[in-house]
């Protein structure tokens, strides 16, 4: 497992500079948080580390591997898996299906082995399968497997993309506002779900944005603030939520709200 790092990373859309550059890690075992005011520049940082948008300055190193100017493609095949802020799932597959949706990138037996149904290729199905029902279990979903993913619940086709995210079996995942939207109780249990992800076997690097201050506070082991694209503080949840200049931030947020 790596860390990713960011380095003086930064993006400009024309005249606006939506992030100015700026460092940030995102470490394996750790839960890190990415919080900010509206249009702060936090989803254009999940673009960029996605190779969705191409850097402005700045690199991105994951281990040995520059990821400064990847692909999408080549980004998760690195081993980085997204959900997105706003949910992109294909609403009249089943709930299984979407989240098998992005295992052929995992397979290992040939087009040939497979056209032909094989037995090693008949034993990957069986594996992947096996793998989308423990995610299934483990988000509490397995009586949806069936289902249309578009006739579930808002904050199930949340849990949807999030499987989808992590039949990748990625070694970070971003989540973008994971919980919004999303009652405190339930927001409580994928919490577990994510400290999980993070504590067991080599520990996944969990990265989310978040406006639930609530939720990064108790959840996060490091924040970083961005506002209006400048990095204004970094540290854990308790030195943050007391930065003067991360309340002058949301202050501003309240008034405009
Ligand atoms: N593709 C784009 N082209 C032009 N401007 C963009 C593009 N994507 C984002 N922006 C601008 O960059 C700024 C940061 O946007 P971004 O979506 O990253 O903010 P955010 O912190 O995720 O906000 P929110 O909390 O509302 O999701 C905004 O001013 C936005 O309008
Ligand atoms: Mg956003």
């Amino acid at each position: 497992m790596s860390t990713l790092i960011l380095k003086g990373v930064s993006k400009r859309f024309g005249g606006l500079q939506a992030v100015a550059p700026f460092d940030m890690e995102i470490v394996h075992g750790r839960i890190t948080g990415l919080i900010g005011p509206n249009g702060a520049g936090k989803t254009t940082v999940v673009n960029l580390i996605t190779g969705v948008y191409k850097l402005s300055g700045g690199r991105i190193i994951f281990g040995d591997t520059d990821l400064s100017e990847a692909s999408r493609h080549e980004v998760a095949r690195a081993g980085m898996a997204r959900t997105f802020q706003t949910i992109r799932l294909l609403p009249d597959a089943t709930v299984l299906a979407n989240v098998m949706i992005g295992m052929y990138r995992l397979q290992k037996t040939s087009l040939f082995a497979q056209m032909f149904g094989l037995p090693s290729s008949r034993a990957e199905t069986r594996r992947f399968r096996d793998d989308a029902f423990a995610l299934l279990e483990r988000f509490g979903m397995t009586r949806y497997a069936d289902y249309p993913a578009g006739n579930l619940s808002y904050g199930d086709q949340r849990r949807v993309e999030m499987m989808r995210a992590l039949a990748l079996k990625p070694q970070v995942l971003l989540l973008d506002e994971p919980v919004a939207g999303i009652s405190d109780v339930e927001a409580a249990k994928l919490g577990e779900i994510f400290r999980a992800l993070a504590t067991e076997g080599e520990g996944m690097a969990v990265f989310l944005i978040e406006h639930n201050m609530r939720f990064v506070t108790n959840l996060c082991d490091y924040v970083y603030v961005l506002d209006s694209g400048q990095l204004i503080a970094q540290g854990s949840a308790a030195q943050v939520v007391q930065d003067p200049a991360v309340i002058k931030a949301y202050l501003g947020e309240f008034e405009d709200a």
